[in-house]
């Protein structure tokens, strides 16, 4: 089996396997590192607003194509320093409360033990205003796959800590549009958000990667998340190791160990009884590893992780149905991100409940793409983009 080219911090390319880094002291356990590649060049478009402060029709022309072609598109400087501020306070608010309602989603797990903190974000003034300026100067975009009546399904905050889990390569559920706003710099370690590009399904696949697109992209899915298995055992491991600090008394067995529910932990129980609809053991079948080494050229050249690391103020929109993972926080600064999720179609509040996390508030009275276009949007200060037109002109 090939494994997958891997790119150093030099821009050098260099066939890999897993980076294993040893501590200055060689008794340590090695440090596995999940391996992306993060040229962000092809994916970004920098955001630039008409004096409505919506996207330029150049700008929404240039997201479109990205968006169509890779499945998510990356806005750099789409909030100026003072909106990434407010949106900043509104997480921590959020965060400080002792009631905020906790996200099912994610890890369950990691959320117990204060490894990350999702949550959603009620409808209040300030929180609606933030979500209604995002939603109105990306609207061009938005609206090419969201009616006006479809429901806003839900506002959280995404916020890891050093310990977290790396998510396994899986969909949200399809149908919808997710947006991620980076209210403080976002760095690799911090965990920003891995994409496997192109692998949404719009039923273009094979239109661009041949008639094995989807067989192929789904064979690249398991041997992401076999490798994502093994970096977190070996992760974990070396925390257990670490002592009293790393680890909260009962973490390892429950993140290891234990039979209860959790998508996104190396739960080896769940692994093998082949209950992790993720990644299990049933993703591992004889007939699977064969088309895996058969097919270890074609999956290398086509697919490949692209870690983000987007900087204050850039916004990603991706498609739901995009492979994609929340790596762990490998850094000692939590990582904090702004979220919203638009339907593309009419949905069943069953259905919705189950996907997304939508706030109580939410819930009593549901907002749609529409209402948010029309709330009073929250305006700091002119973005660059608009400041840049201003200046030129
Ligand atoms: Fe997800």
């Amino acid at each position: 089996m090939s494994w997958p080219t891997v790119f150093d911090t030099s821009g050098m390319s260099v066939p890999k396997r897993w980076v294993v880094r040893r501590t200055p002291d060689q008794n340590e356990a090695a440090d596995m590192k999940l391996e992306t590649r993060n040229g962000m060049s092809l994916f970004e478009v920098p955001a630039t607003l008409n004096a409505d402060g919506k996207l330029t029709d150049t700008c929404v022309q240039q997201a479109l194509t990205v968006m169509n072609r890779e499945g998510f598109v990356i806005f750099t400087d789409l909030m100026s320093d003072e909106e990434s501020d407010v949106g900043l306070e509104l997480i921590r608010q959020t965060i400080e409360d002792p009631d905020r309602v906790r996200g099912s989603f994610a890890s369950e797990t990691d959320n117990r033990y204060v490894r990350r903190d999702f949550c959603s974000l009620p409808s209040t003034m300030p929180v609606l205003s933030f979500a209604a300026m995002l939603a109105q100067r990306i609207e061009p975009v938005i609206s090419t796959y969201c009616a006006r009546t479809h429901p806003l399904l839900e506002v959280t905050t995404l916020t890891s800590y050093i310990g977290s889990s790396h998510q396994y390569v899986h969909r949200d559920p399809a149908g919808v549009i997710s947006l991620f706003a980076a209210v403080a710099d976002v760095s690799e370690a911090q965990g920003g958000t891995v994409f496997i590009p192109g692998t949404h399904l719009d039923g273009r696949a094979e239109e661009r990667r041949g008639a094995t697109a989807h067989e192929l992209m789904e064979l690249f899915r398991v041997k992401s998340n076999a490798y994502i298995l093994c970096y977190n055992l070996a992760k974990l491991w070396r925390m257990l190791r670490q002592g009293k600090t790393s680890l909260a008394w009962g973490e390892f067995r429950d993140r290891v160990f234990s039979s209860a529910w959790d998508e996104h932990q190396p739960n080896l129980m769940r692994f093998i009884l082949g209950k992790n609809s993720q990644f299990s053991i049933r993703n591992l079948s004889p007939r699977t590893l064969w088309r895996l080494y058969k097919h270890r050229d074609a999956l290398s050249e086509m697919f490949h992780l692209v870690q983000t690391a987007p900087r204050k103020g850039t916004v990603i929109l991706y498609q739901s149905d995009l492979l994609h993972a929340g790596p762990d926080n490998r850094s000692p600064h939590p990582r904090r991100l702004f979220s919203m999720s638009i339907a593309r179609n009419p949905v069943e509040p069953k259905v919705w409940h189950a996907g997304y996390s939508p706030h109580p508030t939410l819930i009593a009275n549901s907002i749609s793409l529409g209402d948010l276009l029309d709330f009073p949007a929250f305006c700091a200060a002119p973005v660059a983009g608009l400041r840049d037109e201003k200046a030129s002109g």
